[in-house]
């Protein structure tokens, strides 16, 4: 049995916890894509854990992969393992040997290259969070980057070094008229990645993702797929280009870890959806509060009740209303056969309560997305206004299950349901694991 836990939007929709809470009963939690660009919470008890590299399954002791589609920088790696390691857990995470390194020179190729689009005018800026996501994966499809199995062999690291970093210098150099730094030094940095390639070896870390889960399979483990980011930062299917360079999409779960999508298809997909929207970085986004004071100062009271700032780079985040066409593109894009909502509690006591129930565009009525990012950008949210649910004792409301939603709030979860078509799993009513209404286990 599996279940993969998918992004219904721009990132942030509370992934982690769910996988948190419903990792309970997996063996197994797996990335398939995407690194130390996530920043995935998990609050236990109001402890809380900031997660970016290793899977969320860590929290309650599961064994994590990384897998193939993944990009892993060792250096983030190693760091938060010994966090956690410091704060009492025992994190038992295994990397991909097929998973491409994230290298010095992607991250610096990464500011580079925002800075360069920044000045531009071009309109092409992302807003990435700087980690060399984007790069790495250039390098993946260039045929010219360094896997995780590469590490541990230091003849071949070398071979792979002496042909990438002289393009990446001449890069920096002679294109972007910069100095190269120790990113760019051969020697240094085959000391450092071999040295990890030794303690990845060391501690037994590498992996055949893909014999690794069959044999976990077979043997009856329960795994769960972790989406990081969101379906519209997803390079193929979101608003490129202001997308992250992989595919958070469920699909994604198949060709990032060698699992057939016969497997994943049999198991339960679900989308984690905000019941609100946020965004960091560039893009549009049709619901944004940002037409005026009023809804400038309505963005400004969610972002602080809902902690809207980034988990990686602490940047504040953009605040919308909830986007039903995203959501329609999403269910299809995925094959949801469930919803996770969360963020509920964030929303109650607002005095107005709307969401963009369709878009507008050359005077015509839509209900899903125009695959160009420019004419999404020229839709008008068609907003639909929904009755505001008062402030209760959400705890309260965790324990005693469903129908202790406050009307108004069970009233906003059928509409969504039935727009796009996917029974409510769980909802969430505040970060902890205890702040979860749950409705239906995946896993039964
Ligand atoms: P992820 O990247 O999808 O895992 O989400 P993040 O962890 O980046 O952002 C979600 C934030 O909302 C975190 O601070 C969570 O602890 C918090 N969170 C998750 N679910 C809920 C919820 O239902 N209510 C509230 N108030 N916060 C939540
Ligand atoms: P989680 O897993 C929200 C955004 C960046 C930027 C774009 C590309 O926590 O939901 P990148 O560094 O990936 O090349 O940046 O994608 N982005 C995220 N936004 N949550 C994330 O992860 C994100 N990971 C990347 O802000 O707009
Ligand atoms: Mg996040």
């Amino acid at each position: 049995m599996t279940v993969t836990i998918v992004g219904s939007q721009l990132g942030d929709e509370g992934k982690g916890a769910l996988v948190d809470l419903w990792g309970g009963d997996a063996d197994v939690v797996v990335r398939y894509q995407g690194g130390d660009n996530a920043g995935h919470t998990v609050v236990e008890g109001g402890e809380e854990y900031a997660l970016s590299l290793v899977p969320s399954g860590a929290v309650r002791g599961k064994v994590g992969v990384l897998g193939n589609g993944c990009v892993v920088n060792p250096r983030t790696l190693f760091e938060e393992l010994g966090t956690l390691r410091e704060r009492g857990l025992d994190p038992d995470v295994r990397v991909a040997r097929r998973a491409h390194v994230i290298m010095p020179y992607h991250r610096r190729l990464d500011g580079i290259e925002e800075e360069a689009k920044a000045d531009s005018d071009s309109g092409v800026e992302v807003g990435t969070t700087g980690r060399g996501i984007g790069p790495t994966y250039e390098d993946k499809a260039g045929r010219r980057g360094v896997r995780v199995g590469d590490l541990l062999d230091p003849d071949v690291l070398r071979d792979r070094l002496e042909y990438a970093v002289p393009q990446k210098r001449a890069l920096i150099e002679d294109v972007y008229g910069l100095e190269a730094g120790e990113e760019c030094d051969v020697d240094a940095l085959h000391e450092e990645y071999a040295e990890f390639g030794r303690r990845l070896r060391e501690e037994g870390m590498t992996v055949n993702c893909s014999a690794f889960l069959h044999e976990r399979r077979a043997a009856g483990d329960n795994v769960m797929f972790e989406g990081a980011q969101g379906t519209l930062i997803d390079v193929d299917h979101g608003s490129y280009p202001y997308v992250t360079s992989s595919n958070p999409t469920a699909g994604g779960a198949a060709t990032g870890t060698g699992v057939g999508p016969t497997v994943t298809g049999r198991g339960e997909v679900v989308g984690v959806v905000k019941a609100y929207l946020s965004r960091v970085g560039e893009g549009p986004m049709p619901t944004e509060l940002d037409g005026d004071e009023r809804e400038e100062a309505l963005a400004s009271d969610i972002r602080e009740k809902g902690g809207e700032f980034g988990t990686v780079t602490g940047r504040p985040r953009r605040i919308g209303w909830l986007d039903v066409p995203m959501l329609r593109h999403a269910a299809r894009v995925n094959g949801y056969t469930g919803l996770a909502v969360n963020h509920l509690d964030v929303l109650a006591g607002l005095e107005e309560l709307r969401v963009g129930h369709a878009y507008e565009l050359d005077g015509e009525e839509r209900l899903s997305l125009p695959a160009t990012t420019e004419r999404w950008a020229e839709c008008e949210p068609v907003l639909r206004e929904f009755e505001p649910w008062p402030e209760v004792d959400w705890g309260a409301v965790a324990d005693d299950g469903y129908d202790a939603l406050p009307a108004a709030a069970r009233d906003y979860l059928e509409y969504l349901e039935e727009q796009v078509d996917a029974p409510v799993h769980a909802i969430g009513v505040g970060p902890d694991r205890e702040q979860t209404v749950v409705r239906t286990n995946p896993w039964a």
